[in-house]
């Protein structure tokens, strides 16, 4: 009797491994190939600094600075003709990146407050403070990813 209990367990368990693992193998096996798939088709496309810039700003910048770069008067710093933006790339990635204040932007000009990102790499950071420098009617040079990365510590 024992000794049924013990084959059923046996048995069930089996049956249970053999029909987990192609669910669990699936993914798995896609992913490599999914993965392929996106690095080729970067590769083959691999848009432009400007365009990686704009993507960035239109994604996260925009909701405070506006399309235009101009901001909302007294609600938020306009983007166009600002000395952060045209100043040194590394004080604009310490405050971008980091929430580290440059001297030249004095605390309680705004009621409102920034978001920091965190999150963004060195070379996307690069493309992002490239497209303000050349966009809004801002004429500055590109800025390049080693810059930033010196900044950061990264
Ligand atoms: C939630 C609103 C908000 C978002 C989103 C935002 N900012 Fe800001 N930004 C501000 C505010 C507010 C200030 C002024 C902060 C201060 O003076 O303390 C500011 C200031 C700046 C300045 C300094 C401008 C100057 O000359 O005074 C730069 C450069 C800047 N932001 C870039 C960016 C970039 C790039 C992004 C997107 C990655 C971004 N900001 C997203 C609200 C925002």
């Amino acid at each position: 009797m024992q000794r049924a209990v013990l084959l059923i367990t046996a048995l069930a368990t089996l049956m249970a491994c053999s029909a987990k693992s192609p669910s669990v193998a699936t993914p798995d096996a896609a992913a490599p190939g999914v993965a392929t798939l996106g690095v080729v088709m970067q590769a083959a496309h691999s848009p432009p600094a400007a365009d990686v810039g704009e993507r960035i700003y239109s994604g996260n910048c925009v909701p405070c600075h506006q399309q235009s770069g101009q901001g909302i008067p007294g609600v938020y710093p306009s983007l166009a003709g600002s000395p952060v933006v045209l100043g040194d790339p590394k004080q604009l990635a310490l405050w971008v990146v980091k929430g580290q204040r440059p001297l030249s932007m004095p605390v309680g000009r705004y009621p409102t407050v920034m978001l920091q990102f965190g999150w963004m790499k060195p070379a996307a950071a690069a493309a992002l403070f490239s497209y303000l420098r050349s966009s809004f009617g801002n004429s500055g040079a590109p800025v390049d990813a080693d810059v930033v990365a010196q900044a950061l510590g990264q």
